[in-house]
C-alpha cells in the first residue's frame, strides 16, 4: 500500500495495521491525561469500575457498530447514512459528529500543546533532581498560565495535525504507530512498576483498585460512560472513517476487542502510576485525599514529572516519556481532524489541503479560549471554559452521538444487515446475542436515561 494514497481511500495493510492505527487514534490523552481526572474526581476505584463495565457493554458496542457502518459503506458517517439510508435525517449525525470534532480537537489541541511545552521544560533540564509535589504544582500552574506559551504550543499541535492530514499520510500514521506505541507501552510498564515500589504507594492503590461502594451515584456512571466513548474515539463517526479503510477479508469483532483492550490497558497503567507518586508525595489517605485535594486539569502534568524524577537515567526517560505522550496524542489529533475532512473531500469534492487548512484553523481559534482558560482568564463563564467544552463536547455530545448510531444500526439500517456485514471476515462472533441486546436496547437506553437524569438534576 502505497503511503500517499492513504487517506484516498485505500486500504489498512493489514490488520495489526488497522488494529494499530485504531489504537493510535483511541490511545492518546484520553487515557493518559484525561481518564486520572474522572478518577480523582469520581470517587476513585469505583469510577475505574465503572469505566472498565461502560468499556464492555456501550463502548465496544458501539465501536462494532461503527467500524460496520464505515466498513461497509466505505464512507464517513454522512457519506454513510446518505448510502444507507438515503432522503432521512439520520445524515444529521454525521454532521453532528463534524462539529463535535471540531470542538474536542480545540481543546484537546491545548492539551496536547502542554505535552509540547514539556517536551521543552524536560529538554533544558526543568525536572533534574527531587522533583517536589510543590515545585510541579507550581511549575504547572505557571507554565499552563502563560498566555504566550500556551497559545504558541496550540498553534504548533494544530499546524502537525494539518500537515499531516493534507498529504494524506495513512501510511505515516501506520508506521508511527506499529514502532512508537510498543514504546509507550514499554515506557508506562516501567512507570508504572516503579510507582508501585515507591513508600506509600499503598494507600495511592488502594484510592484507585479498593471500590467505596457507598462513594456511587449517577454522576460516577455519567462520566464512566462518557470517558468510555472518549477514549475509544466513538460518537463522530472517527471510527466509522477507520472502519471504511479495513478490507473485507478482516475480522471486524477481533479488531474492536483489540482496540478496546489496549485503549484500557494503557489507561489503568496511566492510573497506576499517578496514584501511587502522588499519595507518595502528598503523604494523604483516601479519605483525606477526597476531601482535601483539589483534581486539576494538570493532575497528569503535576505527577509525571515526579516520579521521572524517581527515575536511574530520569532525563532521558522524561525526554522519551514527553515525545511518546506528544506522538500519541498527535495519532488522536489527527484522526479528529480526519473527520470533518474526509467529510468536505468525499462528499464536497473539496481539495484536501484546503479542506484541513480551514478546519485545523478554526479549531485554532476555538482553542484560543480553552488555551488561556487554566490561567485564571475565564470566557463567558465563571468555571474554567475547557473544561466546560470538555463536558458538553467530550462527555455529553459524544455520548449522544453513540446513542444514535445505535438507534440508526438496530432500527434504521437493522441489525440482521449489520450482522451480515460483520460476518464477511469473521466467521463465529461469539458475543452475538449480547451485542444484538446492547445494541439495541441497553447502550442506547442506559445512555439516554443517564443523561436524562443528570440533566434533570443540574438543572431543576
Ligand atoms: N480517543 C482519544 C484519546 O483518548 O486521546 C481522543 C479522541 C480521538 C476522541 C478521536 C474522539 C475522537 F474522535
Amino acid at each position: 500500500m502505497q503511503s500517499q494514497d492513504i487517506f484516498d481511500r485505500g486500504n489498512w495493510g493489514s490488520k495489526l495495521a488497522f488494529v494499530f492505527a485504531a489504537s493510535g487514534s483511541a490511545i492518546g490523552l484520553g487515557s493518559i491525561w484525561r481518564f486520572p481526572i474522572m478518577v480523582g474526581l469520581n470517587g476513585g476505584a469505583i469510577f475505574v469500575l465503572c469505566y472498565l463495565l461502560s468499556v464492555f457493554f456501550i463502548g465496544f458496542t458501539v465501536l462494532l457498530a461503527e467500524l460496520t457502518i464505515g466498513r461497509h459503506s466505505q464512507k464517513n458517517l454522512v457519506g454513510a447514512m446518505i448510502l444507507i439510508k438515503p432522503g432521512t435525517p439520520w445524515k444529521g449525525v454525521g454532521y453532528m459528529g463534524i462539529i463535535t470534532g471540531v470542538f474536542i480537537l480545540s481543546y484537546y489541541s491545548v492539551v496536547a500543546g502542554w505535552a509540547v511545552g514539556y517536551f521543552y521544560k524536560t529538554i533544558t533540564g526543568a525536572f533534574r533532581g527531587e522533583v517536589t509535589w510543590q515545585a510541579s504544582d507550581s511549575l504547572f500552574r505557571d507554565f499552563a498560565a502563560d498566555p504566550l506559551a500556551v497559545v504558541i504550543c496550540l498553534f504548533v499541535i494544530i499546524v502537525i495535525t494539518t500537515f499531516v492530514i493534507s498529504k494524506g499520510v495513512k501510511g505515516g500514521i501506520e508506521t508511527w504507530s506499529k514502532i512508537l506505541m510498543p514504546v509507550l507501552f514499554i515506557l508506562i510498564i516501567i512507570l508504572s512498576i516503579r510507582a508501585v515500589t515507591l513508600p506509600g504507594s499503598g494507600t495511592g492503590l488502594a484510592f484507585y483498585l479498593k471500590p467505596d461502594f457507598s462513594a456511587f451515584n449517577l454522576n460516577v456512571l455519567f462520566y464512566a460512560v462518557g470517558q468510555a466513548f472518549f477514549s475509544l474515539s466513538l460518537g463522530m463517526g472517527t471510527m466509522t472513517v477507520y472502519g471504511s479503510y479495513i478490507t473485507k477479508k478482516e475480522n471486524l469483532v477481533s479488531s474492536a476487542g483489540w482496540v478496546c483492550f489496549s485503549t484500557t490497558l494503557v489507561a489503568l497503567l496511566a492510573g497506576i502510576i499517578i496514584f501511587p507518586t502522588l499519595f507518595h508525595s502528598l503523604h494523604l489517605t483516601p479519605e483525606q485525599f477526597k476531601q482535601e485535594f483539589e483534581v486539576s486539569t494538570g493532575l497528569m502534568f503535576q505527577a509525571f514529572p515526579i516520579i521521572i524524577s524517581k527515575m536511574p537515567g530520569g532525563y532521558i526517560f522524561g525526554i522519551l516519556f514527553f515525545i511518546l505522550l506528544l506522538i500519541a496524542a498527535l495519532t488522536s489529533t489527527i484522526s479528529m481532524l480526519e473527520v470533518p475532512t474526509s467529510y468536505l473531500v468525499d462528499e464536497k469534492k473539496w481539495n484536501r489541503t484546503k479542506a484541513a487548512v480551514l478546519i485545523g484553523t478554526i479549531a485554532f481559534l476555538l482553542g484560543i479560549p480553552s488555551a488561556l482558560s487554566n490561567g485564571g482568564v475565564n470566557f463567558l463563564t465563571k468555571a474554567n471554559f475547557m473544561v466546560i467544552m470538555d463536558l458538553v463536547f467530550g462527555n455529553i455530545m459524544l455520548a449522544l452521538g453513540g446513542v444514535l448510531i445505535c438507534l440508526f444500526l438496530a432500527y434504521s439500517w437493522k441489525v440482521k444487515n449489520s450482522l451480515k456485514e460483520i460476518s464477511i471476515g469473521s466467521k463465529r462472533f461469539k458475543l452475538k446475542t449480547l451485542w444484538t441486546f446492547n445494541i439495541k436496547y441497553l447502550a442506547p437506553f442506559a445512555v439516554i436515561l443517564i443523561i436524562v437524569f443528570i440533566v434533570i438534576k443540574n438543572i431543576l
